[in-house]
């Protein structure tokens, strides 16, 4: 919003695209500094991912992440493959690679998928790597020490076919709650429940199939969750911003009686416990769910391994971890899908909160609903839905990014749909904001070259823009701030349009014929209007606006703040009389045969819009 002091209000509320004489300092405009960790959760190294996964973790983190630097805030902004566990093993197995090389080719490949996206990481790590494997072990061991660790004997299923244990969904069967046939050891996927695999009724292997089972005993690591229960209960109860989402899914947890929790596995793959700290457990790995936060760790200090030399990296790591060490002042903010919200409010604020250690806790956390296809699950197996492969092969990635954003499911799932994809596309995309830069740039082009236009004087019309465009900005600026994505998309739309009103209203195509000076100062300040769209647009549709800035302003694009004054800093940075390049055509129209074929070739519905007719 509006700064309430008169100097800057000034520039905030009427200094628009309009060039004043005296703006506000940019002293006054600058933005205090603050610092940012950013984290989604980490994908599945099994397969591409999904748009549903997309929009429920990584993009929205790098909307955000893109906003606050261009605010000119410090942005760190991490995430990792996610690579142990049954679904790294089980995938490799189906693959018929060793896991560790698996895992190697998928981290290649999703790390790609996500660069190709825009997704402007940091770091991208990996769970399996060795800064992991260290933070892991030291946080069990401080567990450990300071006794909320106790090893139990518990029963586990094994396998006589397969020689080996079965843990969480290397068991299937039906679902005691539920009924639904193909519960995983770990989670029905119909009903939601959590299971420990010895619950499931007529259990066979994932593996082979076979039904020779039986209950073995075997001895695990268990982290004292309930014994922390009243720390993290403090701890979420002074989490009154979080989103309704994320408060009632803790507290539920919480209200339930927070479990101690098993955080090993009879499994090959994963970390192995130190024999040292966990003697009657030597042999087991740590849970995938155990290392795979901590990752959020182990992918921040592959960055800082990286960045500078050895004996400063824990320095560097420090300053965005610990508390004592430099992370006081940095908010941290959590970016996920509904269905890891307990993971994120409890499990591993527990693993932190116990270790004795002052480590930084996340800050906000926001979690999204299903994006659901035509209402059912995109599948991987029945190979239904768009994945980030897909898409990247039919269109550029802002297309993607628009449309997935713009409809975040945030409130509620929220259905794909190709009649939904094609108008967000179409209308917002094609018809609003390419269309107002094309009609703008065309103009200019056609009456005073490739040049920004010199010459009249803003008036009532520029005065009257300027005020709307302040309070869209203003708009969309607190929305951001407050992660509410469709709202802010909705007041970039909102935004946009505003040019497009503003042509209508000065018609600039008229007045060229008989004043040549206003049509002049018109389309300056239309210009002025899409080098703004260039930059607030950027966290949702990075590709075109940064193509956008560079033919503006040549080079790489503009250095202006993302901010509510930022409109008073425009008309400077592209005056009267320089030169620019015309951009051509930012979107293309998709035509309805278009959609059509996609809907056919993806599945899911017969028809874009889902009914079945045409
Ligand atoms: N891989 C998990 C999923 O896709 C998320 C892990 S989040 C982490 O649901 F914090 F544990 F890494
Ligand atoms: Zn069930």
């Amino acid at each position: 919003m509006c700064p309430p002091t008169g100097g800057v209000r000034r520039g905030c509320a009427a200094g628009t695209i309009v060039e004043r004489p005296a703006g506000p300092t940019t002293e006054e405009l600058q933005p205090s500094v603050a610092r940012h960790l950013i984290t989604s959760a980490l994908p599945y190294i099994n397969g591409v991912k999904h748009l549903g996964n997309l929009v429920g973790s990584m993009l929205p983190a790098d909307v955000s992440a893109r906003y606050l630097r261009a605010a000119g805030h410090e942005v760190l902004a991490i995430c990792a493959t996610d690579e142990h566990g049954t679904p790294a093993e089980i995938a490799a197995s189906d693959a018929g690679v060793p896991v560790a090389d698996y895992c190697a080719a998928h981290h290649e490949i999703q790390r790609d998928l996500g660069e190709r996206f825009g997704l402007s990481w940091d770091w991208f790590g990996r769970t399996s790597r060795p800064q992991n494997r260290a933070l892991t072990a030291h946080l069990a061991a401080r567990l450990q020490s300071e006794g909320y660790t106790e090893i139990r004997t518990t029963a586990q299923v094994y396998s006589v076919a397969d020689g080996r244990f079965l843990p969480d969904r290397y068991v299937v069967g039906t679902c005691p709650n539920c009924g639904f046939e193909r519960a995983r050891g770990d989670q029905c996927e119909q009903c939601g429940k959590q299971l420990d695999p010895t619950e499931l009724i007529d259990p066979r292997s994932a593996i082979s199939g076979s039904t020779e089972l039986e209950v073995r005993d075997s001895a695990h690591v268990f982290l004292l969750q309930s014994q922390l229960a009243d720390r993290i209960r403090a701890w979420v109860d002074t989490k009154s911003d979080w989103p309704q989402l994320t408060r009632s899914i803790a507290y539920k947890w919480l209200d339930e009686g927070l479990q101690d929790r098993g955080i090993t596995r009879d499994l090959e793959w994963g970390f192995a416990v130190d024999p040292e700290v966990f003697p009657a457990a030597a042999g087991k790995v740590f849970y995938v769910w155990f290392d795979a936060p901590i990752g959020y760790l182990g992918a921040t200090r592959e960055w800082a391994d990286d960045l500078v030399a050895p004996e400063d990296a824990e320095a560097v790591f420090d300053r965005w971890w610990r508390e004592d060490r430099g992370a006081d002042d940095v908010t941290y903010t959590q970016f996920m899908g509904k269905d890891n919200v307990p993971f994120h409010t409890l499990g591993f604020p527990a693993t932190l909160i116990g270790s004795g250690e002052p480590w930084k806790l996340v800050d906000r956390l926001k979690s999204f609903n299903w994006l659901t296809y035509y209402g059912g699950k995109f599948s991987t197996s029945d190979h239904r839905g768009v994945f980030m492969s897909d898409a990247l092969e039919l269109l550029p990635a802002d297309y993607w990014r628009w449309y997935l954003m713009a409809n975040a499911p945030e409130s509620d799932d929220t259905s794909f749909t190709w009649n939904l994809f094609g108008e967000a596309v179409n209308k917002d995309l094609v018809g609003t904001f390419g269309n107002f830069v094309n009609r703008t740039v065309t103009q200019i082009v056609r009456h005073f070259g490739e040049v920004v236009p010199s010459g009249g004087e803003p008036g009532e019309a520029e005065a009257e823009l300027a005020t709307r465009v302040d309070a869209r900005l203003a708009d969309y600026v607190a929305c951001m701030d407050a992660l509410e994505f469709r709202k802010a998309a909705a007041a970039l739309r909102a935004l946009w349009t505003e040019g497009n009103l503003y042509l209508e209203r000065t018609e600039p195509w008229k007045t060229v014929k008989v004043d040549v000076d206003t049509t002049a100062c018109t389309l300056r300040t239309a210009l002025h209007l899409a080098l703004l769209y260039a930059v607030v647009s950027e966290p949702f549709i990075p590709f075109t606006a940064q193509r956008l800035q560079v033919c503006l302003l040549g080079d790489t694009g503009a250095a202006l703040p993302l901010d509510p004054a930022l409109a008073a800093a425009v008309p400077a940075t592209l005056p009267a009389g320089r030169p620019f390049t015309p951009p051509g055509l930012l979107f293309e129209k998709l035509s309805d045969e278009q959609l059509e074929e996609w809907s056919a070739r993806f599945g899911g519905a017969d028809s874009p819009d889902g009914t079945g007719g045409a």
